[in-house]
């Protein structure tokens, strides 16, 4: 009878853990697996394929210190993409730290919503309000390569990240400004804004489970709807005859949304949802004035 210890392999270390995350920081097994696997092709710098080829090998084959300290991260409930230092968004790879927030895909249906009102061969000036990691703006800019694109951002920390992410996906046709709101595009008028600005409430249970972001890119006041009155209120100053604002906002806050938009005078307001079937985005025109 053979008394050699059985050997640990990748894919053993690899599902104990997770198992280990999961009993640390909650959460589903399986999604947890993934992002385990993730973390080692990173770290190994092995292909989804090379790992699951080599997930018998001897765990003792690989160097796994790094790997190990990410995974104490991701124990310590730190999101994947910020331990991975990236997070993919409408075909995209973005660098991503905890000075920005990690791009959703509901946002992607305001880039395709702005993709929608501005036509591949025509030139036009698009802000987007709010840029973090500059996902919205730098999408816009490389898919509409006849764009002007503003991304402006009251953090300068998160301004530094979305200048890196122009920088490495090569989109020179969009500027950065360090701006609250409007401040600094002030007299400028703009064809399109887009804005996902913070619409969280103060007191919303939600925020438990975000702790890892920044809370001025989530919270607005105690109804969440502090910054799209801000900005709603004043776009009209800031578009021209004609121009479209849509924004994102909380799955609850249609209603409030479009109000807003009637209020300031928008035409043609209409809601859309997102990949989930939830209200997500707010858009309206401002209206060309008839001459007499
Ligand atoms: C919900 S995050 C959106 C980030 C990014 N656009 C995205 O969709 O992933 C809101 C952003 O608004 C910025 N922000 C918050 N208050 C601001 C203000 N007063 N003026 C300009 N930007 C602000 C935050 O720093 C944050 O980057």
């Amino acid at each position: 009878m053979s008394t050699a210890a059985a050997v640990t392999t990748l894919g053993d270390r690899l599902r104990g853990d997770a198992h280990r995350v999961v009993a640390a920081a909650g959460g589903e097994f399986a999604e947890t697996l993934r992002a385990v696997q993730r973390l080692g092709e990173a770290r190994l710098r092995l292909s989804p394929a090379a790992r699951i080829a080599r997930e018998r090998d001897p765990a003792a084959m690989f160097d796994l210190d790094a790997y190990a300290g990410d995974v104490a991260r991701l124990a310590a409930g730190e999101p994947l993409a910020y331990v991975l230092g990236e997070q993919p968004f409408h075909d995209r790879v973005f660098v991503v730290t905890p000075d920005v927030l990690i791009p959703r895909p509901d946002t992607e249906v305001l880039v395709t919503c702005a993709l929608g009102r501005l036509p591949p061969h025509r030139e036009a000036t698009v802000l987007d309000l709010g840029t973090g990691s500059g996902c919205i703006a730098i999408t816009v800019a490389l898919e509409r390569l006849r764009a002007q694109v503003t991304a402006l951002d009251a953090s300068p920390e998160a301004l530094r990240v979305a200048m890196l992410n122009a920088e490495r996906l090569g989109a020179g046709n969009v500027r950065f400004l360090r701006s609250h709101w409007f401040e600094a595009v002030s007299g400028q008028r703009f064809d399109c804004i887009v804005a996902n600005p913070p619409y969280v409430a103060t007191g919303d249970p939600h925020l438990a489970d975000l702790g890892h972001e920044p809370v001025s890119a989530l919270v607005a006041g105690s109804d969440g709807l502090a910054d799209l009155r801000h900005i709603v209120a004043r776009a009209s100053d800031h578009l021209e005859p004609g121009g479209v604002l849509m924004v994102e906002h909380g799955f609850d806050q249609r209603d409030a949304v479009l109000e807003l938009f009637r209020e300031a005078g928008f035409t043609d307001r209409q809601g859309i949802d997102d990949l989930a079937g939830r209200a997500r985005v707010v858009v309206g025109q401002l209206a060309v004035p008839v001459s007499t």
